[in-house]
């Protein structure tokens, strides 16, 4: 069986697979375009930029590729409106938002003619998000990387999303391979997110070192920090993640007011910069919980042509 497309609102992708936002700077417009144009659905994080390096990345995505092209912006950071903004001037096909709901973001994709996905975490925020006009939903497990909301995973939670709304559910969290797609598609999903799968690509903007990280990754290296953000996060273990767990970070000496609410635990938006500049000893190493099972570093075309066969392959009952 081959993998159906996936239509959102207005919005048709040939594949049912979404390349998760992943901030700062990890998904830009070099693998954005790479999947959209694999026929996928590419997203630029947009948490951490400018509205001005924004438009910027969305412009040459855009000029790159004619597939679908979305921007992930988290509602906790202060220039949310002003980001969510920018993208719908530019042409955006797609605005996810996650870690947090905003009321006020139905209100300008709607009046922009672009369908709105939050990412949900239980049913109640997945009733919500029907409410308010969205147009799909995407529902992320604890299983997957970045911030967590909710201590339950993908497969556990899907089910009861599913009941919950009437629209197309998208999940995320521990999928790598095509046969984990299968595996989700034949709960009911419309489709699929993955984050750490494409951070470990070609034209992912994850430096060298953060890629080899993975590459080396067992299931004993994952940890969960508590984000300054007010949500769990997963992340590989470094120094930085031992020294706050034993609460010797150093308290933050300088701070941009990035986030609306800020824990201060430490700076979020420092160590997600730090890991994106390739030091990934001080820097947070944001992982979803299939890291170790990522053995290498493809383009993301041809990535996608093995989850397709790999789908394939699962669908026809033939295991790897
Ligand atoms: C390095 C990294 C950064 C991420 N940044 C964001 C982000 O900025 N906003 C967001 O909503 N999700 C973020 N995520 C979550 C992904 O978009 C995706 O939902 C998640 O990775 C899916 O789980 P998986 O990694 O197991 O595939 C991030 C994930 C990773 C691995």
């Amino acid at each position: 069986m081959d993998m159906p497309t996936l239509t959102i609102g207005n919005v048709t992708s040939r594949l049912p697979i979404i390349q998760g936002g992943m901030a700062v700077r990890i998904s830009l417009a070099p693998l954005a375009a790479a999947v959209a144009e694999a026929g996928g659905i590419g997203v630029i994080a947009g948490s951490g930029l400018t509205c001005e390096e924004l438009a910027a990345e969305i412009r040459a995505a855009k000029a790159a590729t004619d597939g679908v092209i979305g921007v992930n912006i988290m509602v906790a950071v202060r220039n949310f409106a002003d980001l969510v903004k920018t993208a719908l001037a530019e042409g955006i096909d797609l605005v996810i938002s996650g870690a947090g709901f905003s009321r006020d973001v139905f209100e300008w994709t709607r009046e922009a003619g672009v369908p709105m996905v939050p990412i949900v975490g239980s049913e109640r925020v997945a009733r919500l998000s029907e409410r308010f006009g969205a147009a799909a939903v995407i529902v992320e497990g604890a299983d997957a990387g970045g911030h967590l909301g909710t201590d339950e995973p993908v497969r556990q939670l899907l089910p009861r999303i599913l009941d919950a709304v009437s629209l197309p559910v998208i999940a995320a969290g521990n999928i790598v391979d095509g046969g984990d797609i299968f595996e989700i598609m034949s709960m009911g999903a419309a489709g699929v997110q993955m984050g750490t799968r494409f951070a470990a690509t070609v034209e992912s903007s994850a430096p060298v070192e953060f890629k080899q990280m993975y590459l080396d990754a067992t299931d004993e290296d994952i940890v969960i920090v508590n984000s300054p953000v007010g949500l769990p996060g997963r992340a590989l273990r470094n120094p930085l993640t031992v020294r706050l767990d034993e609460g010797t970070e150093p308290r933050i000496q300088g701070c941009i007011v990035c986030l609306k609410k800020c824990g201060k635990q430490f700076c979020i938006m420092d160590k997600l910069v730090k890991a994106q500049g390739g030091d990934v000893e001080d820097g947070l190493v944001f992982t979803g919980g299939g890291v170790a099972r990522v053995h290498d570093i493809p383009h993301a075309k041809d990535l996608m042509d093995r989850l397709v066969a790999e789908y394939r392959l699962a669908s026809e009952g033939v295991t790897a």
